[in-house]
């Protein structure tokens, strides 16, 4: 299947990065420069540019212009010791995401294997590999979209949480790739969409890309669902990831645990799309994850406006932990896995 997408939500331009400012959509469709490290580490922080593989992508690039303005004449010691605090800097942006590290990982361990090159070398080096990075993910979202037909039945009606589009990948999508193909194949009746509280991805972002992508679509706010359900109306759901550890356990935008619960109660399957990198084998379960905590006023307000008394105590975490046993199946770019998912994501890392 050949789709051209809409837009492109991270453009690396050789000397600068260009991004949709993705706090701005729907009403502002802005493209803004990055110049420097500092700049992409504020977007990443800002939610300017969001989503597990984006941010690995953006990260990537951020690192790109960090090493840019070292000197050529350093010996490679230095540099490495450079480019381990330009990974470190990157990394504090957001933590749950594993993609971010992942991206720094691979930069960083591509310029020590080729210690023996100059500088000037090793700067070329890690900005084909960002670039690699970012076709790789293209490649990755396309093959999930693929491998997640096999899951879909016709005239399914598919419930979604976050964003998982081309704006939080390097095309495409995880989970909203699936859609996108199912609707391709056209096996799609309508997709659900939880508006996503706190920081509405799901009403600003996912609305969005689906009505740039002609899918029918009804948004719902999040505590929707669980009616939505009762009444059948429901056939699968299929959310992202941001982090999923060697047992399946899965970080995912907040809400997306309540989702597995209600699709439990509802006998409703229950899946998560992901590429490889978002999958940490480093970490045994779910419980390991650090799960960002976010500022109150993105509670306290809606938008500009305040919407809790002045004072207002909040809990913010941007993400919550879907246990791997609520898990149906995971869908990567190697296939679909099923449980037991300790074994089967083994089996393939092993591979
Ligand atoms: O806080 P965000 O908007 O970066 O959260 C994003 C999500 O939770 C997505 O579902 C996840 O990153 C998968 S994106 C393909």
């Amino acid at each position: 299947m050949n789709f051209t997408a809409p837009f492109q939500s991270v453009v690396w331009k050789g000397d600068h990065l260009i991004i949709l400012d993705q706090t701005l959509l729907p009403e502002n469709e802005s493209m803004i420069r990055l110049d420097s490290t500092d700049q992409v580490w504020e977007a990443i922080k800002k939610l300017r540019v969001r989503g597990a593989p984006a941010i690995g992508i953006a990260a990537a690039y951020g690192f790109v212009l960090g090493i840019k303005t070292l000197s050529d004449n350093l010996t490679f010691d230095r540099f490495f010791a450079e480019c381990d605090r330009i990974s470190q800097y990157l990394n504090s942006s957001r933590p749950t995401a594993v993609n971010l590290s992942w991206a720094l990982k691979r930069l960083n361990a591509e310029v020590y294997t080729h210690r023996e090159k100059t500088v000037t070398e090793l700067k070329q080096l890690v900005e084909e590999t960002a670039i690699a990075i970012h076709n790789e993910d293209r490649e990755l979202c396309r093959k999930i979209g693929q491998n997640g037909l096999e899951l879909i039945r016709e005239k399914s009606r598919i419930l979604t949480h976050c964003n998982t589009g081309g704006l939080a990948t390097g095309e495409f999508g995880t989970a909203f790739s699936v859609i996108l193909h199912a609707h391709h194949e056209d096996k799609l009746e309508r997709v659900w969409v939880d508006e996503t509280r706190p920081l509405l991805q799901g009403a600003r972002l996912t609305a969005w890309e689906l009505q740039k992508a002609e899918i029918p679509f009804s948004l719902q706010t999040d505590s929707a669902a669980a009616f939505l359900m009762k009444q059948g109306k429901v056939d699968l759901i299929i959310t992202g990831a941001d982090r999923i550890t060697r047992n399946g356990d899965t970080a995912n935008k907040i809400g997306t645990y309540s989702l597995a619960v209600l699709a439990k109660h509802h006998n409703i399957p229950f899946y998560v799309a992901a590429p490889y990198s978002t999958i940490d084998m480093s970490l045994e379960s779910g419980n390991e994850i650090e799960i960002e905590l976010r500022d109150a006023d993105e509670v306290s307000h809606f938008g500009e406006r305040r919407t809790a008394p002045e004072g207002t105590d909040v809990w913010n975490p941007a993400f919550d932990v879907t246990p791997g046993e609520l898990i149906t199946a995971i869908i990567i770019e190697k296939g679909v896995i099923r449980p037991d998912y300790t074994e089967n994501l083994k089996k393939l890392f092993d591979n």
